[in-house]
C-alpha cells in the first residue's frame, strides 16, 4: 500500500510540476549494478537467473539518481513479476556517441501488440483479474511512473514483446560525454556480471 501512495504522490507531484529533482553525472552501468544486486534476494526466490551486461564506454548521463533507482527498480520488479517460475532476465547497457540505451528483457508471459502502448497509461494493467503469475498484483501505475520518470530526463521508453515468449523495455538518454564516432563503438557489451542466481551448477 506504501508503495501506491508513494507513485500517486510521485506522479501528483510531476503533474503540478513541484517534484524535487537534483540532476547530477550518473554513471548508468553503475546505477544498473547497483539495482541488479537490490534484487538478487527476490530473484532468488522466483528461481530467476539475472545476467547484466556493461558497455566498455563510460555511460554517463545527467539524471536525479532516486529517480533512475525507481526507474531500473520498476522494469526489474515487472520482469521479475511477469516471468515464470525459473524464467531469465538480461540487462544491458549499451552507448554510441551520442546516447546510452539501458535495456531489461525478460522470458516472461509478454504483452499482445495491441496493449504495448496502453500499459504506460496510468493504471492500465494487462490482465488485472489474472496475468498467469501468483505474484501479479499491482496498481498498474508503475509504467506510467516509468514513463514520467524517463520524460523529465528527456529520454525515451520503449517496449518490444511477444505473448508467450518475453519483452525488452528499452531506455535512451542522452549521453553526457560524448566521443568521436568510431565503427566499433556502438553497442559493445564486454562485460558479463553473471549473477546466478539459480539452484543449478555453473556451465
Ligand atoms: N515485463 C513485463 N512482462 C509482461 N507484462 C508486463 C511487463 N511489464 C509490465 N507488464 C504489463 O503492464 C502492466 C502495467 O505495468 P505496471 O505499470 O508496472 O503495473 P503493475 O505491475 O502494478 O500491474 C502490467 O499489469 C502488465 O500487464
Ligand atoms: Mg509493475
Amino acid at each position: 500500500m506504501s508503495r501506491l501512495v508513494d507513485d500517486l504522490l510521485l506522479l501528483a507531484r510531476s503533474d503540478a510540476g513541484v517534484q524535487s529533482m537534483r540532476f547530477e553525472p550518473l554513471d548508468l552501468n553503475e546505477a544498473a549494478r547497483l539495482a541488479a544486486a537490490r534484487w538478487i534476494p527476490q530473484l532468488h526466490l522466483a528461481a530467476v537467473e539475472l545476467s547484466n551486461f556493461t558497455c566498455k564506454q563510460e555511460a554517463i548521463i545527467y539524471a536525479d539518481r532516486s529517480s533512475i533507482e525507481r526507474l531500473l527498480d520498476i522494469l526489474l520488479e515487472n520482469a521479475c513479476k511477469y516471468s515464470p517460475h525459473g524464467g531469465r532476465i538480461e540487462l544491458s547497457t549499451s552507448a554510441d556517441a551520442g546516447s546510452v540505451v539501458r535495456s531489461v528483457s525478460d522470458s516472461g508471459i509478454g504483452i499482445p501488440p495491441e496493449q504495448q502502448e496502453k500499459i504506460f497509461e496510468r493504471f492500465y494493467r494487462v490482465n488485472p483479474a489474472n496475468d498467469g503469475s501468483s505474484q501479479a498484483q499491482g496498481s498498474g501505475l508503475e509504467l506510467a511512473l516509468a514513463r514520467q520518470i524517463t520524460e523529465v530526463h528527456r529520454a525515451q521508453i520503449e517496449v518490444q514483446s511477444e505473448p508467450g515468449k518475453g519483452s525488452s523495455f528499452f531506455v535512451q538518454f542522452e549521453r553526457l560525454i560524448r566521443e568521436p564516432a568510431s565503427p566499433n563503438a556502438n553497442s559493445q557489451l564486454i562485460t558479463r556480471d553473471a549473477m546466478r542466481v539459480v539452484n543449478q551448477p555453473e556451465v
